[in-house]
């Protein structure tokens, strides 16, 4: 059990929820961010999580604004203490093809998938590497890896999470700060549910493992990286995409 303080970026989200619960079960004082509690029914999310054991808070902060971000760790810090573990998960998707892809959705995916990335882990990366402790774990996607039809925005934001995983593990592997990627593949939630169905079926059945991967599945990946012993594991990118392939 670990009592550190987790903070996790889109927390109440498909895959978030689930890191939520894994870090809550292994001990850590869990924080998730949200950007609108009410239309995001954040407190519903936390009384569900609280009924089953788990203690979770939130804090609202759009990650997309550098200066809120600076304010909601100080405010995160005051009543928690220092962030040790920062999961960042929060991400959209505005999937076109580019010769139709507007500009305004381009710069939403690449500020809430990319820019945010920066923005959140900025505020806390100084006091981990002070302190000589701290683990960053970026949810990257399989679409950084590969590319996706319809995702340039998505997979230019995604693939840039390898590149801030690798050089920022890099700086901090002599202060006790890990960070390090995954790449889930097509996870059942609320994201790819929006994919059209004949594309879905199309994709999921180009899964070797021959269905979708669940978010607990990616959260067990994330309390591992997060765990003290996992302290030679940086610069690492975990695929957890059901065996769509088999290199990086
Ligand atoms: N594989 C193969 N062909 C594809 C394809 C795919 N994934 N996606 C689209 N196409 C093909 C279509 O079959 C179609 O072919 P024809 O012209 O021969 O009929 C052609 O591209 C045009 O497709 P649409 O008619 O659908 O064109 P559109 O402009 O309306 O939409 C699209 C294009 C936005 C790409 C839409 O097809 C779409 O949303 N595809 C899914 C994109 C996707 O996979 N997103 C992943 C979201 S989940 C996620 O991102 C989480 C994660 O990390 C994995």
């Amino acid at each position: 059990m670990s009592s550190r303080v987790a903070l996790v970026t889109g927390g109440n989200g498909g895959i978030g929820t689930e890191v939520c619960r894994h870090l809550a079960a292994a001990g850590y004082r869990v924080v998730s961010t949200c950007v609108d509690p009410d239309r995001e029914n954040v407190e519903s999310w936390q009384r569900e999580l609280e009924a089953e054991g788990h203690s979770v808070h939130w804090v609202q902060c759009n990650v997309t604004d550098f200066a809120a971000c600076q304010a909601m760790a100080e405010q995160v810090e005051a009543e928690h203490g220092p962030v040790e573990v920062l999961v960042n998960v929060a991400g959209i998707t505005r999937d076109a093809f580019l010769h139709k892809l507007d500009k305004v959705d381009w710069d939403a995916v690449i500020n809430v998938n990319l820019n945010s990335v920066y923005n959140v882990t900025r505020q806390f990366v100084d006091g981990m590497r002070k302190r000589g402790y701290g683990r960053v774990i970026n949810i990257s996607s399989v679409n950084g890896q590969t590319g996706q039809f319809g995702q340039t925005n998505y997979s230019a934001a995604k693939a840039g999470l390898h590149g801030f995983t690798m050089a920022l593990a890099k700086e901090t592997a002599r202060k006790g700060v890990t960070v390090n990627s995954i790449s889930p593949g097509y996870i059942d939630t609320v994201m790819t549910a929006a994919i059209p169905d004949e594309v879905r079926e199309q994709i999921v059945g180009s899964v070797p493992a021959g269905r979708m991967g669940r978010p607990d599945e990616v959260a067990r990946v994330v309390a591992f990286l997060a765990a003290d012993e996992s302290e030679y594991i940086t610069g690492a990118n975990i695929p957890v995409n059901g065996g769509l392939f088999t290199s990086f």
